[in-house]
């Protein structure tokens, strides 16, 4: 029987995203129809995300929702797809991003606005003795956690999944917004929202959740640790027979060098040669000479969770052996001044782009020779599994879903031919710049490189087995056998 799950979150391709979220959020109803699994995705009601719901059908109206008026409708994409849209312009309808004004700030209401949408979200699903729509809802990072606390408080007509996309970002409030969550006193506890004092809404839906899962099984056990946990490995640890980490897919319709489009010259594993008219073309954008050495490229968030900053020490060292590197990224600023200074220096050999650009992108991944993702943490990571697809070989560190998804290219895996990147231990100079001279050394063998991309396009981390995971535990939480 088909299970009717509402997904709820912050962001989804191909209507918004500022990181790999979007691409999970996105990618999820379609893996899961070939699971009976019919889910739908209810998102802000951002002008982006408005502009492209096509024509709406009101579903649901709310004279004030936590004090401002909105409506839940129903559109349908481009492609057919239905949607849920939270419209609530005084919350949504403001120029920027989906968290803060264009110069970059939180909006000082964020509290209220993500609020309103788990609100919207349980609301959907029965709570509060509203008609029951869905059968389990399925709530992403801390912008929708507020979901499972909605729903728990709101006599828990089904159940709810929260997934952690980012330990990192926890929605932490004080304590004074607590009265204008409209949840009962009884929400007020280290059992509900109350956290340090404060309103946790990460928190809270972790403790209300029916199950926990994150991006990878890798990060499921490191976000039990002190380190990685980022004060909330207590509530892991009392809650750890929720957890389970299921790895990230990507979306083969969006992601395969076949028939990208993005691509000045499509290719597949049979075709390596072709690849070169898409460095061409980078070198171009990036106003790079051309070189011997590899083309390192970087498509990140430029954060101290990337290991931006240890990016920004080996340079000198990457250009030294022989390397180029392209940077497509937006952050922080001192970062991306920093990585300015080093393009200085180092005149046609590295070459930046700062922004969001989705086509270039894919084109990094389809001419780059290597893709280097230092990252401190990181959940799952969509960078290097696109790199992998793209016979564009993943330098990563050994953390999280980095770990479970490249295999390094000791002589081990060198000799049974399943390497697939260079892994190294952590995000410190002596470790990233040890690895950016292996991955320069093994370019210079090209029978061997050849054989590292290859196996790396063998890779599949297409969406099916994770799927399948996803649809088992709601199956489990519902009670429903398939
Ligand atoms: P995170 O979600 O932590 O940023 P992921 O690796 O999971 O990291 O996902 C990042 C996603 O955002 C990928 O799809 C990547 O290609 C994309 N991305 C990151 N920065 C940019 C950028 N400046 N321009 C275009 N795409 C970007
Ligand atoms: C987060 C994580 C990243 C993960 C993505 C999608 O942004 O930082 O590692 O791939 O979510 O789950």
């Amino acid at each position: 029987m088909t299970l009717k799950v509402l997904s709820v979150a912050s962001e989804a391709v191909p209507l918004i995203k500022t990181g790999g979220l979007a691409d999970v959020v996105g990618a999820l109803p379609a893996a899961l129809a070939g699971e009976e699994v019919e889910m739908i995705t209810l998102l802000p009601g951002y002008p982006a995300v408005m502009a492209k719901a096509g024509k709406v059908r009101k579903v649901v109206g709310f004279d004030s929702l936590l004090g401002e008026p909105a409506r839940i409708v129903s559109g349908r994409m481009a492609d057919g797809r239905k949607l849920l849209v939270l419209d609530a312009p005084n919350y949504f309808a403001r120029e920027g991003g989906p968290y803060g004004d264009p110069s970059g700030s939180d909006w000082g209401d964020n509290w209220r606005r993500f609020a309103a949408l788990g609100y919207a979200a349980a609301h959907l699903a029965g709570a509060f003795g509203a008609k029951k729509r869905f059968d389990l809802v399925h709530a992403h990072d801390w912008q929708a956690a507020m979901a499972c606390v909605y729903l728990r408080y709101g006599g828990k007509p089904v159940p709810s999944v929260l997934t952690i996309h980012n330990m990192a970002f926890q929605g932490f409030f004080g304590g004074e917004i607590f009265p204008r969550l409209g949840l009962p006193d009884a929400a007020w506890t280290i059992d509900g929202v109350e956290f340090h004092g404060g309103v946790g809404m990460l928190k809270g839906g972790m403790v209300c959740a029916d199950a926990i899962t994150t991006v990878s099984p890798t990060y499921a056990r490191e976000i039990h640790t002190a380190r990685f946990g980022m004060g909330l490995d207590g509530v892991i640890r009392a809650r750890t027979h929720l957890v389970e980490g299921i790895l990230n897919g990507i979306d083969k319709a969006e992601w395969d060098p076949a028939s990208d489009l993005n691509l000045t010259s499509q290719f597949d594993s049979g075709h390596l040669g072709k690849r070169k008219a898409n460095k061409r073309a980078l070198e171009k954008v990036f106003g790079l000479d051309k070189g011997e050495g590899p083309l390192f490229v970087v498509v990140s968030r430029l954060t101290w969770q990337k290991g931006i900053d240890v990016l920004l020490e080996v340079i000198d060292h990457l250009i030294g052996l022989g390397g180029r590197l392209a940077l497509l990224g937006a952050g922080d600023a001192s970062l991306e001044a920093g990585l300015r200074e080093a393009a200085e220096r180092h005149k046609g050999k590295v070459g930046l782009h700062f922004g969001y650009d989705e086509a270039l992108s894919h084109l990094m991944q389809g001419g780059g020779d290597a893709i280097l993702v230092p990252s401190r943490f990181e959940p799952c990571g969509l960078t290097q599994l696109y790199g992998l697809a793209y016979g564009c070989v993943p330098v990563v560190t050994r953390t999280g879903g980095l770990a479970d998804t490249v295999i390094d290219a000791n002589p081990a895996a060198m000799g049974e031919g399943t390497a697939t990147g260079i892994v190294f231990t952590e995000a410190s100079y002596d470790e990233f710049s040890l690895a950016i001279s292996r991955a320069i050394r093994l370019y210079a063998d090209k029978p061997a490189w050849k054989r590292l991309q290859k196996s790396g396009m063998r890779a599949d981390f297409g969406w099916e087995a994770s799927a399948a995971a996803y649809a088992a535990l709601y199956r489990r939480l519902t009670g429903r056998a398939q």
